[in-house]
């Protein structure tokens, strides 16, 4: 028992003074309702041509966005804007580009109704889940219900998403003094706080924590109007205000931008130092800055294994 705690006051300390934390190692979740949730996710059949699924938009196995540069919906409709990530989403403090709901249970109503993605209401899911025997049957073991609400079906899918998370990656298993970094990743880790990445990337996410300008230091691209923060405050001084996006996992997730601009890592570092750190990185910077971003994919969600 003594050491025990030795061993986790050693393990707390270790990383008690970054300004990144690591994704805990299990999250309490209810499986029996996150897998309710992942037959929901990967279902076309809560879309109204049953074309579209989450999982179209989201690549789970794969970084968790979408490889186009806008996901297309109900009837091939294009979106807005580029897919994010529901990877380790529950720890956003806000959810959407521009914030718009403030967590994942008022986050899940957006894509069911959104006419470009599920192009859904309430009614017409609860008729679809209420015509299926299997979601009957398995919504009555989990909920006990006969009758299946669409509050239910946002709280399944919910619950999966709060599975959704990346632990122990080579990042996180260095904070709890468990692996070494290279040399070039940790020199990159020097320079992401150092240049001062770091005051908009931080916390568990390595971002998701707060509303940040695309374009603090010199403007960017406003030609095309996106859901920025400005369209929901109609301030102009939040046009192109965004999230900021995680790291986490970040070399899978491309492309980059909420316009989905930069197809790689070093294009998208390119554009954030001049945008928001007015600066110029080197080509060996940019490796080094790139070897510390790939030491943040986690690994793949154990909920993802398990059915
Ligand atoms: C047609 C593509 C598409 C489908 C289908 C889709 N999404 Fe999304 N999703 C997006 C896009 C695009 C955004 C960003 C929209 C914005 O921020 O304005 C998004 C945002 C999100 C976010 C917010 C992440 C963040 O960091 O802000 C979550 C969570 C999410 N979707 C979950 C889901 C779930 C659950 C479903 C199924 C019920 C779903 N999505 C279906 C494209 C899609
Ligand atoms: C002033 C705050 C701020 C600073 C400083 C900053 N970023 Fe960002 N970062 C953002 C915002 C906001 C976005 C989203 C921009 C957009 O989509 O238009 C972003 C997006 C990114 C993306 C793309 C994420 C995605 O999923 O599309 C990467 C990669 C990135 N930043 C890395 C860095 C690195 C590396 C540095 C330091 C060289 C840095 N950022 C400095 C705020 C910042």
């Amino acid at each position: 028992m003594f050491k025990l705690l030795i061993s986790l006051l050693i393990i707390t300390f270790s990383y008690a003074d970054e300004p990144i934390v690591p994704i805990p190692l299990n999250e309490p979740v209810n499986v029996e309702k996150a897998k309710l949730g992942k037959e929901l996710f990967f279902d076309p059949a809560l879309s109204r041509d049953n074309s579209t699924a989450c999982v179209n938009c989201h690549n789970i196995y794969n970084g968790g966005a979408d490889e186009r540069i806008v996901s297309e919906g109900f009837n091939g409709a294009k979106g807005n804007i580029q897919s994010p990530t529901v990877l380790n989403a529950r720890y956003n403090f806000k959810q959407f580009w521009n914030g718009r709901a403030s967590n994942l249970l008022e986050q899940a109503n957006g894509p069911l109704t959104n006419p470009a993605e599920h192009n859904m209401d309430s009614q017409k899911v609860e008729l679809r889940v209420n015509s299926s025997e299997k979601y009957k049957k398995s919504f009555q073991a989990v909920y006990g219900v006969s009758y299946i609400k669409y509050a239910l079906v946002l709280d399944a899918i919910v619950e999966f998403e709060n599975a959704l998370t990346t632990p122990n990656s080579k990042f996180d298993r260095y904070l709890r003094s468990q692996e070494e970094l290279s040399k070039q990743e940790k020199e990159g880790y020097t320079l992401f706080k150092q240049y001062g990445c770091i005051t908009c990337h931080n916390g568990i996410n390595v971002g998701g924590n707060s509303f940040q300008k695309m374009g603090t230091f010199i403007a960017y691209n406003t030609n095309k109007k996106f859901p920025d923060k400005a369209a929901i405050s109609n301030d102009e001084r939040d046009i192109n205000v965004f999230k900021v996006p995680t790291l986490r996992n970040i070399s899978l997730t491309a492309p980059y931008f909420h316009d989905g601009s930069a197809k790689t890592l070093k294009e998208a570092l390119t554009a954030m130092s001049k945008h928001n750190l007015g600066i110029k990185l080197s080509d060996e910077e940019t490796a080094k800055i790139i070897a510390f971003l790939e030491t943040l994919t986690g690994q793949r969600p154990k909920i993802l294994d398990l059915f």
